[in-house]
């Protein structure tokens, strides 16, 4: 193993951008009682680690956005490949975050064996029991919340041709959520479509399914409403329909919230797209069975949309450059956080005028190591508030450097107190934090690097520690 001290140089803080005076988003949500989630990528989480510091940072739910679904874990029949979905919910656990699973029945993003394969009633219906069982047995006791039926209707509330409706019939609804609660007792099973947020006829039918699943004692525990809006158009029914399905004894969630808009962004539209996702988040907390709410992709970089709405995006949080838009001052204040960015202290040492635009900077940065090692570790502080903080430390490796393992120590010699990391085991003794990689990503390659979080009480002032790395 290498070892190198990192100096602190230059202390130059930063009252980041406009929401930087808020504690995370997940961090104010678990306080309203609900979580905050967003929809990944394996391959992000690991290869950009400003998207990984967001998904980690600011959400305390994740959902993977293609790596559960049929295609991806089955691609050919009887072989699974679980390499991506482990990586997510072993990334969430390290970031003390729940997944919800998605998704099991979909007449989406199936293998072209399935699709193709004509199969008759009983052979399908073994499948497809098989293939829930596998799936939610694998990951039971690791996954809050499945989505185990998606999009089953048309817009007239009629059923969706799919392999599932058209062989087996309707009665597949309940055997699916038999199967996923046999395989998971304690998983919330729940529907989830789209065009069904507002008060009409698809809502109608998904409001009667769900009525009858319960009259017929169906494991059935949440509707999930998708919530892929158009920018101005938040059903103004949203609320309402989001309770008259809470009134049916099942939770409700907003499952993969975006607002899209004819792009280029304007000012205008942003902020119109921050009004919309604040009533989204207002709709939620005002129904009590509303657990939460999940966006659809971390960063308008990152978003579906584009790719299938021609000339529409940024629907996102974040903009293509993992910036906050003003729509993550909207989510924050409906969340319990202050308006305008207002009650944050500028931290103590801090050099900067708070800018709604400033972009984080490191407060800590390694120096090159004594003898040319080459890896080296830089520690941040991006976010700081009255008196709490969230940093990272990233170790990098330069070509021909790599480590295998690494270890940080630092001392926290204003009184600082960690109270969260993740994607690093940490322990703090006094001033004394020591931290060793997690399970997956001891390994950094040359000219590769990890990112490892925290989150921290601080008082008087809140200096940036000598890291030493080994
Ligand atoms: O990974 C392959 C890549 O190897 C290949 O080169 C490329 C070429 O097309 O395709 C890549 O796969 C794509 C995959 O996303 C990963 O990027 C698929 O083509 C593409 O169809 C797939 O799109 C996903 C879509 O579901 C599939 O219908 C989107 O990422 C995903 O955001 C979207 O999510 C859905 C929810 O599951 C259900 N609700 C609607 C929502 C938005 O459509």
């Amino acid at each position: 193993m290498t070892a190198l001290v990192c100096t602190a140089l230059g202390a130059v803080l930063l009252p980041a951008a406009a929401q930087a005076a808020d504690p995370p988003l997940r961090d104010l949500a678990a306080a309203k009682g609900v979580y905050i989630g967003n929809a990944v990528a394996g391959g992000k989480l690991s290869g950009n680690t400003q998207y990984a510091a967001l998904a980690g940072g600011q959400f305390n739910s994740l959902t993977p956005e293609n790596a559960m679904k049929w295609g991806s874990v089955e691609p050919t029949r009887g072989s699974f490949n679980w390499a991506e979905a482990d990586q997510i919910v072993a990334f969430a656990q390290a970031h003390n975050q729940q997944v919800r699973g998605h998704t099991l029945v979909w007449h989406s993003q199936n293998p072209s064996w399935l699709t193709n394969g004509g199969f008759g009633a009983t052979e399908l219906r073994g499948i497809l029991q098989q293939h829930i069982a596998t799936e939610v047995g694998r990951y039971q006791g690791k996954i809050y919340a499945w989505d185990v039926l998606n999009e089953l209707f048309n817009e007239d509330g009629t059923y969706r041709s799919s392999p599932w409706y058209g062989t087996l019939g309707a009665g597949f609804v309940a055997d699916s959520l038999t199967w996923a609660h046999q395989a998971d007792p304690a998983a919330k099973l729940y529907i989830n479509d789209y065009n069904v947020e507002g008060l009409g006829t698809k809502s109608d039918a998904l409001y009667n399914l769900v009525r009858s699943l319960k009259a017929q004692g169906a494991p059935i525990d949440g509707v999930g409403f998708q919530a892929h809006f158009v920018l101005g158009q938040v059903p103004s029914t949203l609320q309402a329909n989001l309770q008259r399905f809470a009134d049916l004894g099942v939770d409700v969630a907003v499952t993969e919230l975006d607002v899209r808009m004819q792009t280029p962004s304007t000012q205008a539209k942003l902020a119109q797209q921050a009004t919309d996702y604040g009533t989204v988040v207002k709709a939620c907390l005002a129904v009590t069975r509303c657990r939460g709410i999940t966006g659809w992709d971390v960063s308008d970089a990152d978003s579906w949309v584009p790719s299938v709405f021609s000339g529409y995006g940024a629907a996102t949080l974040y903009d293509e450059n993992y910036q906050p838009k003003p729509a993550v001052r909207t989510v924050a204040t409906a969340l319990g956080g202050t308006p305008g960015g207002g009650t944050a202290s500028p931290s103590p040492s801090a050099t900067a005028t708070p800018s709604p635009t400033a972009t984080p900077t490191p407060t800590a940065t390694s120096t090159p190591p004594p003898g040319g090692a080459g890896c080296s570790a830089a520690y941040t502080v991006p976010n700081q508030w009255n008196t709490g903080f969230s940093g990272s430390v990233t170790v990098s490796c330069p070509a021909g450097a790599s480590l295998s393992n690494w270890h940080l120590d630092w001392n926290f010699t204003a009184g600082q107190q960690l109270t969260q990391a993740w994607s690093a085991v940490c322990t703090q003794t006094g001033t004394h934090v020591s931290c060793a990689n997690a399970a997956w990503n001891g390994a950094v390659g040359p000219g590769g690097s990890v990112t490892l979080g925290f989150n921290g009480t601080w008082s008087g002032s809140n200096p940036p520690p000598v890291v030493t790395l080994s």
